[in-house]
């Protein structure tokens, strides 16, 4: 069943909040690991719907989300323009936790005190993307039409390549990404970048 991709409306920012809760546990439902369920979401999905509405896509199911896909076509511009606009505001809401927090919640306001620092090894792909999609939206070839909505853009705004970050729990992600075109650019300790060459 094809479902409808459509550009972004900013009365979409809620439900890209929950999306990416519910999608925030290596895939699944993260609604029980987080006691503030706009945590995940500041840091992960809106930040880029907000500063880039023209590269956020939405998988609509009667005009309502059910998944999105998001990123930046430049990762370093992206850094330095949420430091300016996104992040100011958030980290004077979420001070800086104790050392010795060792909560879910405690461990995105380090990253939300930390920003999106660009990886200097992935800077040669210079966009970088996230994708989640509902589990009523998932297997029916939906994921890989983002993924191609969203690289058709970047090709239209000249970017050459295009990277993503999964964690090695998410063994759902990593085969999707394998099927898609993606390669292994590198791995860490704890999750895997690919690429793709948008431009030759
Ligand atoms: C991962 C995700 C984006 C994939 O989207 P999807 O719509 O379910 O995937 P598609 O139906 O478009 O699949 C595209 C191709 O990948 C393959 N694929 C997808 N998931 C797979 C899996 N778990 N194992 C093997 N192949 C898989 C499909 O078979 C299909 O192959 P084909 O083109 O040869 O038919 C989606 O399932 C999702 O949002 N999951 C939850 C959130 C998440 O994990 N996000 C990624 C965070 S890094």
């Amino acid at each position: 069943m094809n479902l409808p991709i459509r550009n972004y409306r900013t009365t979409d920012l809620p439900k890209l909040y929950e999306i990416c809760l519910r999608t925030g546990d290596s895939g699944k439902d993260a609604t029980h690991i987080y006691k503030d369920p706009m945590l995940l979401g500041s840091f992960y999905a809106a930040p880029y719907a907000v500063l880039h509405p023209e590269l956020t896509f939405i998988l609509a199911e009667n005009d309502v989300p059910i998944g999105y896909i998001i990123g930046t076509d430049n990762s370093e511009k992206f850094f330095t323009r949420s430091e300016e606009i996104w992040f100011p505001e958030l980290r004077k809401k979420y001070p800086m936790p104790d050392v010795n927090d060792t909560s879910a919640d405690a461990r995105i306001i380090r990253l939300i005190h930390k920003g999106h620092v660009p990886k200097p090894e992935l800077l040669s792909y210079p966009a970088h993307l996230h994708i989640d999609i509902l589990p009523e939206g998932q297997g029916k070839g939906m994921g890989k039409k983002l993924i191609e909505t969203f690289s058709n853009k970047l090709r239209e705004m000249n970017v050459p390549a295009l990277h993503l970050e999964v964690g090695k729990r998410n063994v759902n992600a990593i085969m999707f990404y394998e099927k898609t075109g993606f390669h292994k650019i590198i791995e860490y300790e704890y999750s895997i970048a690919y690429g793709i060459i948008l431009l030759n």
